[in-house]
């Protein structure tokens, strides 16, 4: 039996109270109050002008390639280190994705392999803020400018995380959030798209509502898609907004906990590295050996103690494979790495007992 999941979300604010609200007054479906309300509240929390609520995260990652201009005959440079859809959505619109690999300190996208994959085909970059801790934004702002390439920001999973003291999502052309269930803020399903541009705005909101003409009802001008989100998704998205800053400070202090509870074992914890504000969406650690792995996360399991492997690489998978490629670091972390609980409500004797299980785990394989 499962005690202590990885995730769980905390819905203990006005979750219940907005979506009555939307009960109550018929306003069900992706009309209403609520959905304007937490893209503007989305917007002012990271600072940027306009967000857009999409259905899913992935769906938000396909609206930013879309109104982006991407498609067949394009190249999208994408981590081999992430969830797999970061990279199936580049393929959702015909461009083909170009791994690359990612460094071993931050595990966020190498640069300067960035540098050696840029051809004459190049469209965009789509960088991944993994687990929550930023890119090196610095970085990827001159390649993209130099290259004059577009840069998207799969933020799913760092709602929260800073880099230089500025929210992730606002550094490129567009950026994408994801609020899952297991998300640091959730809707159940959902996304958001957010740029600071107008004019992508107006075309990710035309592709995004069925590619409705402004000038004339039921009549489209473009092929669009309907990943609209829902008033109820987006009360429940409000509600959750309110209680960011506090849910980010408990997680703070659980990776606190792991740190300090972790520090002369032989488990390595996926820490913040410069001037960046890891917001831990899920805590990580490395164990020294990758055949190890697979046995302690079974004895956690005994323990009543949920994990997960940290994502495999993208080009290892069937469908991306056909063409070899080695990926030193992503597959190293791949094949190493552990995703701990990481929720809000864990206490501190939770946390302690599960670096204990760690130990001892250690010392059975
Ligand atoms: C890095 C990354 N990108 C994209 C997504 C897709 O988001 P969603 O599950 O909301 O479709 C996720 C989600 O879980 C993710 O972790």
């Amino acid at each position: 039996m499962i005690d202590i999941p990885v995730y769980q979300p905390s819905l203990s604010g006005n979750e219940k109270k907005y979506v009555i609200d939307c009960l109550d007054s018929n306003w069900i479906s992706s009309k209403g109050k609520y959905v304007s309300l937490f893209e503007e509240s989305f917007s002012e929390y990271i600072g940027a002008r306009y967000s857009l609520t999409v259905c899913n995260g992935t769906m938000a990652l396909h609206l930013a390639l879309v109104t982006l201009g991407i498609g067949v005959g394009d190249e999208v440079i994408v981590p081999t280190l992430t969830y797999i859809a970061s990279v199936n959505s580049i393929v959702y619109t015909g461009a083909t994705p170009v791994f690359v690999d990612s460094l071993s300190e931050t595990w966020q996208i190498d640069p300067d392999d960035i540098e050696r994959h840029i051809t004459k085909n190049t469209k965009a970059i789509l960088a991944v803020h993994l687990y929550g801790h930023p890119c090196d934004m610095n970085r990827l702002q001159e390649i993209v400018k130099k290259h004059r390439i577009f840069l998207i920001e799969d933020s799913a999973e760092a709602i929260g995380s800073r880099y230089k003291n500025q929210h992730v999502g606002t550094f490129g052309d567009i950026g994408v959030f994801s609020f899952y269930g297991n998300k640091t803020i959730t809707t159940g399903e959902g996304g958001m798209l957010v740029t600071n541009d107008q004019t992508l705005y107006e075309r990710a909101l035309h592709f995004r509502g069925q590619g409705l003409a402004k000038y004339r009802e039921y009549w489209h001008d473009v092929i669009g898609y309907n990943y609209r989100m829902t008033n109820i998704c987006a009360a429940i998205g409000l509600a959750q907004l309110e209680q960011v800053e506090e849910v980010l400070q408990k997680k703070r202090q659980i990776s606190i906990w792991y740190q300090e509870l972790l520090k002369d074992t032989p488990f390595t914890v996926h820490s913040e590295v410069n001037e960046v504000y890891h917001s831990y969406w899920m805590i990580c650690i490395l164990v020294p050996e990758a055949q190890k792995r697979d046995g302690i996360r079974e004895l956690l399991l005994k323990a009543g103690i949920e994990t997960r492997p940290v994502f495999y690489p993208i080009h290892m998978m069937p469908m991306y494979s056909h063409k070899y490629q080695k990926h030193k670091v992503a597959e190293d972390i791949g094949w190493r790495g552990i995703n701990l609980p990481s929720y809000p409500a864990l206490s501190y004797e939770q946390v302690k007992y599960v670096c204990n299980s760690l130990k001892h785990a250690f010392e059975l394989i």
